[in-house]
């Protein structure tokens, strides 16, 4: 039994969609979260620069008394996990890998669909595990810059005209491609789920890449004997890194529940 927090972090607020998943799946366990409001987003930026803020991230993280860390962003997941496994004695889990073996036992026929942001499009990661775990499969992959400003700016409902259309651009291609699954490879993107399950179809599966990983967090902690002793009642700590004005507001909706924590905002140049 371990009483110690689980930390989560994201470039911004997509990460909550794993914190979503947390909750539900292990409502016993604390969460501190921080989410680089102040960065947002990391997709389009350089390997460099996505780097040199996820080691910023977990250190703050690590600040506090950690048993694991999630990495709540397919962007930093796909770019910087095994460095930061590496440079980091708390155990770190990203998004990939679960995404990817989710995505690999949904597809009966092996015709994948991937999307996600620029950088973790570009970094192959998703591909190469789907690889692996499905070898002579077909992944077809897109890059989606504008869904997450899109998502932060609440335009994801469907019969919103800018993000229908936005989505048929990106879409239609895997669409074409006769896709029967869909990994999303963001965490900001489950809040599009009815307007992409709109436009493919329930004959697509959707694949959520934040409860993946929290559903392989949860086996990880259970074998270890790290859950912590509570059944329910996990309290959370919100930390950001620009104002906190809204946050709440917009937290609610990838939560799916009003949030009724503090939220701090800190400086994460310090870290
Ligand atoms: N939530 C991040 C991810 O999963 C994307 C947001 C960003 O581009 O910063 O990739």
């Amino acid at each position: 039994m371990d009483n110690r927090p689980i930390g989560v972090f994201d470039s911004g607020l997509g990460g909550l969609t794993a914190v979503r998943e947390l909750r539900r799946l292990l409502p016993g366990e604390d969460i501190v979260y921080f989410g680089d409001t102040g960065r947002v987003p990391y997709g389009s930026r350089s390997k460099d620069a996505i780097i040199k803020y996820a080691r910023q991230d977990v250190a703050f993280l690590t600040t506090f008394d950690l048993k694991a860390i999630v990495i709540a962003c397919g962007t930093v997941s796909s770019t910087a996990l095994e460095l930061l496994q590496q440079e980091n004695r708390c155990p770190i889990f990203g998004v990939v890998e679960p995404a990817a073996q989710a995505a690999a036992q949904a597809s009966a026929s092996g015709k994948i669909g991937l999307i996600g942001t620029e950088a973790s499009i570009r970094s192959g990661a998703y591909e190469r595990a789907l690889e692996r775990l499905r070898p002579g499969g077909t992944v077809t992959a897109r890059a989606c810059p504008l869904f997450v400003p899109l998502v932060e700016n609440g335009r994801c409902r469907p019969g919103d005209a800018v993000v229908e259309l936005v989505a048929a651009e990106y879409l239609t291609p895997l669409r074409q491609a006769g896709i029967d699954t869909l990994l999303m490879g963001c965490t900001h993107y489950p809040l599009l789920r009815d307007v992409v399950g709109a436009f493919f179809g329930p004959q697509v599966a959707l694949i959520d890449v934040g409860a993946a990983c929290i559903r392989q967090v949860k086996i990880y902690l259970a074998g270890q004997n790290l859950l912590s002793g509570r059944p329910n009642g996990g309290k959370g700590r919100y930390f950001v890194s620009d104002s906190v004005d809204g946050f709440a507001r917009l937290a609610s909706l990838f939560l799916g529940e009003s949030l009724s924590e503090q939220v701090e905002q800190i400086d994460i140049t310090a870290y």
